[in-house]
């Protein structure tokens, strides 16, 4: 018998309905995605993953807003994001997102410490004592002696775990996090699977992109991307409904289809 998702109970949050991606090039055209239906559930841990140029920075980028689709529509708790003004979904992000972006950006002029608190300076009415925040995020990557170093003067693994710090630091209902440990020894990669972990526990939706299979199966969910297209979707469980699966003798892994709903 399928096991179902805990978190398929909660109510859709990223709907992504025939997206389609093309960039222009030179005469031709890069068809980045095509046809992408996706549904991520409020609470989901999600992986993506798929080889070096099949659309997953892309495929962030649409849920972000950060960039638009060519075709198709991105649906976030049910607004088309399409239809907010470049301010609103500004506003949005700051208020609801993290985002941890493929190659870190960093604010170079602010130390790490800095640019940790910003994302709270930003969001409306964080009330969280923002100091006390940025040095427990600190200290969970591991950078709490580096705080007041500027970003040129970290290493790239270094930067990626700022990076993280600083997508975790206005406590956003959505991570997004484009290859968060590809940078990272494999403890330090582990360190930061669990302020993942944890971001899942405290009731928040993870997305994640990564090259790595053992650090994608972390994610109670895989999307795998080639060439544009979702060639598999697949679901496994979470130690809770493993535990609790194991006691009904449940099946372990449930494969659903691609291009789910
Ligand atoms: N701004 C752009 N202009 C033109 N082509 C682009 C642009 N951004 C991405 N592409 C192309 O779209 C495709 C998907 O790129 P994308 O960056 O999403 O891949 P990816 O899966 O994230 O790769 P990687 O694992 O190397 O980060 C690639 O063929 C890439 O060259
Ligand atoms: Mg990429």
């Amino acid at each position: 018998m399928p096991v179902e998702n805990k978190a398929q109970a909660k109510p859709a949050l990223i709907r992504m309905e025939s997206v389609a991606k093309y960039f222009p090039m030179s005469g031709e055209v890069i068809k980045a995605l095509e046809d992408i239906n996706l549904t991520i559930y409020e609470g989901e841990f999600v992986s993506v993953v798929g080889r070096s140029g099949s659309g997953k920075s892309t495929l962030m980028n649409m849920i972000t807003g950060i960039d638009h689709p060519t075709y198709g529509e991105v649906l976030i708790g049910g607004v088309k994001t399409r239809l907010l003004s470049e301010n609103e979904m500004a506003r949005w992000r700051c208020n609801n997102l993290g985002i941890v972006f493929q190659f870190y950006q960093l604010i170079p002029v602010l130390s790490v410490m800095d640019n940790v608190l910003l994302p709270m300076q930003l969001h409306d009415g964080f009330s969280v004592d923002h100091t006390d925040r940025a040095e427990q995020l600190l200290h969970s990557v591991d950078l709490w002696q580096k705080k007041d170093r500027f970003p040129a003067q970290l290493s790239g693994g270094e930067q990626q775990r700022a990076a993280v710090a600083r997508a975790l630091a206005n406590d956003p209902s959505i991570l997004i996090a484009d290859e968060p440990t590809g940078n990272l020894s494999s403890s330090e990669a582990k360190s930061v699977m669990d302020v993942l972990k944890q971001t899942v526990s405290a009731g928040r939706t993870v997305i994640y992109v990564t090259h790595d299979l053992d650090i994608a199966a972390t994610a109670w969910r895989t999307v795998t991307l080639s060439d544009g297209r979702i060639i598999k979707d697949e679901k496994r469980l979470s130690k809770y409904q493993k535990r609790s699966a194991s006691k009904k003798n449940g099946q372990q892994i449930h494969q659903i289809p691609s291009q789910t709903d």
